[in-house]
């Protein structure tokens, strides 16, 4: 499978003792960024999924073109201030600091069955924020996808304890 040698490592990026995983080499491999979207259209094609929602900013080049071969519709969660109608947004923390989703309140109808997608899931902060997003507007996410998992800073495990499904195309541990 080639995606996982696809990504590019960076050590020391944006700061010493982080391997920063880099999909831009992933994404300007056209073979490489047409089986990484068919892999994930093959997954969910059949799930029923009503809209894709997408994490600002990487997860939009996977989101969108993902919702338009499923046929389902394309919704951005975005970084604060971005989304110019009316919004709730949902504050998390980082090792410094914290940060914050937002997402438009007409973007997703009770019950519909959501599938959120982003490049990357590291400690899960910020996909589980978007999920509280998902969640107030009473939608229901099916899953959540990323092409990388980075085992060691726990976010798929943290995602599993509050119930949700995962899916991870490749992952990167150690080093
Ligand atoms: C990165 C990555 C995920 C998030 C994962 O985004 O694309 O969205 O961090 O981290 P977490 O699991 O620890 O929350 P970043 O904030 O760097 O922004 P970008 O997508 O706009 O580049
Ligand atoms: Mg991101």
């Amino acid at each position: 499978m080639p995606i996982k040698s696809l990504v590019r490592t960076i050590p020391n990026h944006p700061k010493p003792g982080i391997m920063f995983r880099d999909i831009t080499t992933l994404l300007k491999d056209p073979v490489g960024f047409r089986i990484t979207i068919q892999e994930l259209v093959s997954r969910y094609l059949d799930w029923g999924i009503q809209k894709v929602v997408g994490i600002e900013s990487r997860g939009f080049i996977l989101a969108a073109p993902l919702a338009y071969a499923i046929g389902a519709g394309f919704v951005p969660i975005r970084k604060p201030g971005k989304l110019p109608a009316d919004t709730i947004g949902h504050d998390y923390e980082l090792e410094y600091g914290s940060d914050r989703v937002e997402i438009h309140t007409d973007a997703i109808a009770p019950s519909e069955r959501v599938l959120l997608v982003d490049d990357l899931i590291a400690t899960g902060g910020t996909a589980l924020a978007s999920v509280e997003l998902i969640d107030q507007l009473g939608g229901q996410t099916v899953e959540c996808a990323f092409v990388i998992s980075l085992p060691d800073l726990g976010g798929v495990k943290l995602l599993q304890e509050r119930g949700l499904d995962c899916h991870v195309l490749a992952e990167f541990e150690g080093d």
